[in-house]
């Protein structure tokens, strides 16, 4: 076990580092408060490699591993966890999914031009009767022969608007239950796919949610990922990757809330001194730093068996677990550390305790990450 950085990764540290203290900091509490995406950011992070972090050099991705991936998220999210989801959802299930099982025409038009930054994807899953209970699609995917007609709603689509291709996990054999689901890439443009009312959202407030309906939409049969009816086991494996990315996510909410209340405590002064010379908020502080290294070892032992082509589902799962918790626990510490100023919006703890709560909730609930690691232990 090596618990250093190398040089490579931490240059990408320190490039994901800068850019979220240039790039988003600044405007973060606006968006925040009114609900904006702004598409230029999304694009500066395309242009800057932080969309295709693992896409191959030959799709013009920067070809890193997924810890050089999970540090950046970390980075990136302890100030602005909208950002964060647009590039988790593109680099792991959008991007890794692709690269993994698509065919070799998907990869060069579609992944490539994903890679470049050119455009973003979208990962559509949930419906409005599937959500934990995923394997219960009601879209269909009609097989017409060269086409499948697509019909239904999926919901909570992160990257709804500004996707321009989504990857729709659809029914085309309900007698073969999961096994006769199939994962369609379908593009924007196509005649009757529109996009639905945005969600008003409690936290990650500037990233794009919107429900997407599709009706008679005509997929092409090359469009399909993977053999007929794998479409369950490639959202599947693909979310198992993707969780290790939302657990970066979550780490990363936790450490951004830790840092400004360690400096915090050490400005802010109460009976005559600096509360962090109260044993109360260094014994917040002490516990805050011991939960989100044990969380962050976590999140990059599970990357390093990705990268390493071990089996990672187990540790994937339980990073996200416990690392989404620790976002709740310390974002809500930071809020007590803080006071009154904790509770106003330009201290930013509020937000990011808002913003961790997701990471409980999407690419699998707790509850659902808890059933995952039983599986994968009495299996
Ligand atoms: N990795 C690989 N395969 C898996 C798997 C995993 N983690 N979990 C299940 N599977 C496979 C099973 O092996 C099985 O395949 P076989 O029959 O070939 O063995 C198949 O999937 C069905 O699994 P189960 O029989 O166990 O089905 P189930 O209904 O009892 O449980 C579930 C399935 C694990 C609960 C699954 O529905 C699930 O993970 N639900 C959560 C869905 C989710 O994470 N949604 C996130 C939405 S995407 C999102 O949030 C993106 C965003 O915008 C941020």
């Amino acid at each position: 076990m090596d618990f250093n950085l190398s040089e490579e990764h931490e240059a990408v540290q320190f490039a994901a580092r800068d850019f979220a203290k240039t790039e988003l900091l600044a405007g973060v509490i606006d968006r925040d408060n009114q609900q904006k995406f702004d598409p230029a950011l999304t694009r500066k992070m395309g242009d800057l490699g932080f969309l295709s972090m693992m896409v191959l050099p030959k799709y013009g991705g920067g070809g890193m591993d997924t810890l050089s991936y999970v540090i950046a998220m970390e980075e990136i999210s302890k100030v602005d966890a909208s950002a964060s989801v647009i590039m988790s959802v593109n680099n792991s299930l959008v991007c890794w999914g692709l690269q993994a099982y698509g065919t070799d025409a998907q990869k060069e038009k579609y992944l490539t031009q994903l890679a470049s930054g050119k455009m973003v994807g979208a990962f559509c899953l949930s419906e409005p009767e599937a959500g934990s209970d995923a394997t219960s699609q009601q879209t269909t995917a009609v097989d017409m022969g060269d086409y499948y007609l697509l019909n239904g709603t999926k919901n909570w689509i992160t990257n709804g608007s500004s996707s321009e291709i989504c990857l729709v996990m659809a029914q085309t054999h309900p007698d073969k239950g999961h096994k006769g689901i199939n994962a369609l890439i379908v593009e924007k443009g196509a005649a009757g796919f529109s996009v639905g009312r945005k969600e008003d959202k409690m936290g990650i407030r500037a990233s794009d949610t919107h429900t997407l309906m599709f009706s008679d939409v005509r997929v092409p049969k090359e469009n399909r990922i993977g053999e007929d009816g794998f479409g369950f086991k490639f959202a599947m494996t693909v979310l198992n990757g993707g969780r290790i990315g939302i657990a970066a996510q979550a780490l990363g909410i936790a450490a951004g809330a830790f840092e400004l209340s360690l400096k915090y405590a050490q400005e802010r002064k109460t009976f005559g001194k600096p509360i962090s010379d109260h044993q109360a908020i260094q014994f917040k502080l002490a516990e805050m730093a011991t939960k989100i290294e044990a969380a962050r070892m976590l999140v990059y032992k599970a990357a390093r068996l990705k990268d390493q082509g071990k089996d990672y589902v187990k540790a994937a799962a339980m990073a996200k677990l416990y690392a989404s918790d620790v976002a709740m626990w310390v974002t809500t510490e930071a809020v007590q550390v803080h006071g009154g100023y904790g509770y106003v919006k330009e201290f930013h703890v509020e937000r990011l305790m808002r913003d961790a709560k997701i990471t409980q909730i999407y690419e699998g609930t707790s509850e659902i990450q808890k059933l995952v690691i039983a599986r994968e232990l009495l299996k």
